[in-house]
Order: C-alpha cells, then structure tokens, then sequence
C-alpha cells in the first residue's frame, strides 16, 4: 500500500508539472501555424488539468493528505521545468518526452494497485493511461 500511495503522489506531481508546461506552451508558442498550436495545447492542457483532482481525491480515499504547496508538487512532478521559450516543432517533441515519462509513472501505478489489492485505482490509472496513449499518438505525428 505505501508503495501505492508513494506512486499515486508521483503521478499527482506529474500531472500537475505537465499540465502547466503545456499551459505555458500555450500562452507562448509562437510561428506560421500559430492558431492550430495554440488550439491543440489549449485542448491538451485542459484534458490533462481535468485529471488533477480525480488523483488529489483518490489520495484522499487512500488515507492520506494531497500536497498543500506548489514547492511539493514540483518535488513530486517527474516533469523537468523548460525556463525559454523553444520553437513550436521543439515544445511538440519535449512534450512527447514528458508524456512518455508520465506513462511510465501510470504502468507503475496500475502495477501498484494490482499488488495492494486496489482494483478501482488500477482502472482509474488504466483509463488515465488510455487518454496519455491519445496525446502521445498525436504528440508524436507533429515531428514524425
Ligand atoms: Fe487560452
């Protein structure tokens, strides 16, 4: 269990750390295709924003407290901070890399729950993993 609840507070600051790079990607992503990137991210942030407090509350129904500071969800977030401002192309493949990391913290997660018995988060990570498996899909075909 305690594994689980270490993984579900990872995959909390990951999603938290990735939800607001591709906001800040948003707001300042620049270039010829400027209104379809600028579409794309706003959907993509939104999506990914919507999960942030489905994960805070199953930490809550697993006993424990969800991060109270942005200093702590950044501590948890696998998800490097980017300070400059890349080219669109560029925002596109760091954002795959990001994702892909992500995904990677949910295969664990739904390891996790298998092993403490907690069948309802396995699922709610599966479904979360389905959704990241679409943004990678689409992440990927911007630089393929
Ligand atoms: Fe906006």
């Amino acid at each position: 269990m305690e594994q689980l609840i270490q993984q579900m507070k990872v995959i909390l600051g990951t999603n938290f750390g990735l939800y607001f790079k591709v906001h800040t990607f948003h707001w300042n992503v620049t270039g010829p295709d400027f209104a379809q990137y600028h579409e794309f991210l706003g959907d993509l942030y939104e999506s990914i924003y919507g999960n942030v407090d489905t994960i805070a509350e199953k930490l809550r129904a697993l006993g424990v407290f969800a991060p109270t500071s942005l200093s702590r969800m950044l501590e948890l977030s696998d998800v490097t901070e980017t300070e400059n401002i890349p080219s669109a192309i560029t925002m596109m493949s760091i954002l795959k890399q990001d994702n892909d990391r992500f995904m990677v913290h949910l295969r664990a997660g739904i390891v996790a729950a298998d092993e403490a018995n907690e069948p309802a988060i396995g699922n709610f990570l599966q479904d979360l993993l389905d959704q990241h498996q679409k943004h990678a899909w689409m992440l990927r075909s911007f630089t393929e």
